[in-house]
């Protein structure tokens, strides 16, 4: 897989590469993730992006022309186009599953106020990474990104995300490590007893309990 992040801010994104999971995906060329700066696709002058809202208003705009040429010059047959915008359709767990299978992402960070609206027309999704403002498309650029690449073959066990928080519309079980007895908080008998059966059994009514109890809304969900 190909991931193409487009932004004003590439230095933002120098931790997320060279640390831990996403660090391993490359090393292994799982995946390739190119960080794009913005302003060098812009053919106006002193690398202009921007400018003020027709109409008036606060904040600035990021202009057509550089976000469409980024676009036009990355995009070929196998691209998805994303923008990171809170207007969009709010990501999940489904959506990072339908995503892992594309070849080609192109994530679009908007910066300042927003975006000028006919570059909607140059995209294929909008996501919104939840009901709240960012000052830009740089961490839901890395969010998308980290909960792709740790779906993707190769880079962390498939058991590791099976039982993850909302497979099957459940959060995950309770889990434990050393010592068997902290503070007078113990860990579930079950878990100690080595019955792998009866293991499996708590876990998922665990699941279910967690689930009904943290996040009811998840278990009127059908997978599509
Ligand atoms: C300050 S925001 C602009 C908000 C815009 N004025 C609005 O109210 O819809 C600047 C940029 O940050 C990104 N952004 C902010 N919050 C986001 C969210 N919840 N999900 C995805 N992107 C977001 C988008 O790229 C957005 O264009």
């Amino acid at each position: 897989m190909k991931i193409d992040i487009v932004t004003l801010f590439p230095g933002m994104f120098q931790g997320f590469l060279t640390e831990s999971i996403i660090k391993r995906a490359l090393d292994k060329k799982i995946v390739t993730i190119n960080i794009i700066d913005l302003r060098s696709y812009t053919p106006y002058k002193h690398g202009q992006v921007d400018d003020t809202p027709y109409g008036g208003g606060s904040g600035m705009v990021l202009m057509c022309e550089p976000v469409v040429r980024a676009i036009e010059d990355l995009k070929d047959a196998d691209s998805t186009v994303i923008l990171t915008c809170p207007q969009g359709n709010v990501y999940n767990e489904m959506k990072a599953k339908e995503l892992k299978h594309h070849k080609h992402l192109i994530i679009i960070c908007g910066h300042y106020e927003g975006y000028d609206e006919r570059i909607r027309n140059f995209v294929d999704l909008e996501i919104s990474i939840g009901d709240y403002i960012l000052t830009g498309g740089e961490i839901p650029a890395m969010a998308i990104t980290d909960s792709v690449v740790r779906l993707l073959d190769g880079v962390i066990k498939e058991s590791s995300y099976l039982d993850d928080s909302f497979t099957n519309n459940l959060l995950d079980y309770p889990t434990y490590t050393k010592p068997e007895d902290f503070r007078g908080l113990k860990v579930p008998e079950v878990l100690l007893s080595g019955n792998h059966q009866k293991i499996k059994e708590y876990r998922l009514k665990e699941q279910i309990r967690k689930t009904k109890e943290k996040r009811p809304d998840l278990l009127e969900v059908k997978d599509e």
